[in-house]
């Protein structure tokens, strides 16, 4: 990793450092005046920092001297920072060439004293990362959400808090942030890709995610792939790409009381149907229209060549029969079709066959 290399690119890379900063807590101090500085004020210029100034050690220090707009200080200043403030040295270097300049601060100062690339860690991974495991959501996951805490969509309207959640299909984790800060007691989630399922690990990683479990699979087996008692399933944007949509719903309503359900339906507005196929089910007859899915070619798509969509209003009727009330949310519709999100809660006590405890 080429830290001038990227220091040379800047791309928003002020914006960045500036959330870095920020995430570190109390004031900070920086020392140095050379290339790193520049990047290093231009942060601080974002604004929202407790910034103590520019410091510069003995051999470099030249009294009244300006460096960007900040009088630069000498290093003894550093005597009144606290220990819960950061010193940050402004250098490329590695921290063993800086050996000499921490000690040194170390002694004179209580804070913490980090070298520049301490802040680069989520810009270095960022950086070697993205191509290799091509990111679609690469600029929200890495910035937007970790640094400024934004949702890719808005919590469905249940409380999730210290229920076991179930996630269906994470492809990079931008939902499983979102059911993150919503405080349950635990995600667990299946995905079928590896490399979605590598990507999804990765964010779980730097969001430094406690109470998650992924699991590499058929999300229309989760029944045998997971132990745990699940509270609420959260099944967004993968009941359409399914070949066997009743099948992964059925499960859902035997084995949780409470189904965040989003996704497409067939409509009026789909544009791609191939067709639509009757099907005689337990709980009824359907007409399910038939979509065409893009297997491994496509990391968001389903695993099979087709899949079939249910109407709205057939879902609230399988819903019911199992027990369960259908409300939908919210709705739009967008380049493929209509597409719904809804909440299927349990108003009935039907024996759960096959729950596993
Ligand atoms: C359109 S993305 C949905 C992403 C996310 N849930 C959301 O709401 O934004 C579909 C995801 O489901 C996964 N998937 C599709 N079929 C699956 C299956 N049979 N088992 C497990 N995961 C599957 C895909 O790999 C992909 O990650």
């Amino acid at each position: 990793m080429n830290l001038n290399k990227l220091l040379s690119a800047q791309l928003g890379l002020p914006k960045y450092l500036n959330a870095a900063l920020k995430r570190l807590g109390g004031n900070i101090a920086m020392v140095g005046t050379k290339n790193a500085a520049h990047v290093l004020v231009k942060a601080i210029n974002e604004g929202g920092i407790l910034f103590k100034g520019v410091f510069e050690r003995a051999q470099d220090y030249v009294p009244n001297s300006e460096f960007d707009g900040f009088i630069v200080q000498p290093l003894k200043n550093l005597s009144k920072l606290q220990s819960s403030d950061t010193v940050i040295i402004a250098s490329s270097q590695e921290a063993e060439g800086l050996y000499e300049t921490i000690t040194q601060i170390e002694k004179i100062s209580k804070a913490k004293v980090l070298h520049f690339k301490s802040l680069m860690d989520v810009y270095m991974i960022h950086d070697e990362l993205k191509d290799l495991l091509r990111f679609d959501f690469s600029e929200f996951l890495f910035w937007k959400s970790l640094f400024l805490g934004k949702n890719w969509q808005e919590p469905p309207p249940i409380s999730f808090k210290n229920k076991v959640v179930l996630e269906l299909g994470p492809y990079e984790g931008n939902q499983s942030v979102m059911l993150m800060r919503q405080n349950p007691k635990k995600v667990i989630a299946i995905e079928g890709r590896p490399l979605n399922f590598a990507k999804t690990s990765l964010i779980s990683s730097l969001y430094k995610f406690k109470n998650f479990e992924l699991i590499l699979g058929d999300m229309h087996l989760f029944p045998q792939l997971i132990n745990e008692k699940i509270d609420i399933i959260f099944c967004a944007g993968v009941l359409y790409h399914s070949s066997k949509p009743w099948w992964l719903l059925e499960n859902c309503l035997k084995h949780a009381d409470t189904v965040v359900l989003c996704g497409h339906v067939s409509s009026e507005f789909s544009k791609n149907a191939l067709g639509f196929k009757s099907m005689d089910l337990e709980s009824g007859s359907y007409e399910f229209e038939i979509q065409p899915e893009y297997g491994w070619e496509d990391n968001r798509s389903g695993i099979s060549g087709t899949s079939l969509w249910f109407k709205e209003e057939d879902l609230a009727r399988f819903a019911k029969f199992y027990g369960f009330s259908f409300k939908r949310y919210n709705s739009h519709v967008n380049s493929t079709g209509r597409w719904i999100s809804s909440v299927l809660r349990k108003t009935k006590k039907r024996p759960r066959s096959g729950v596993r405890k």
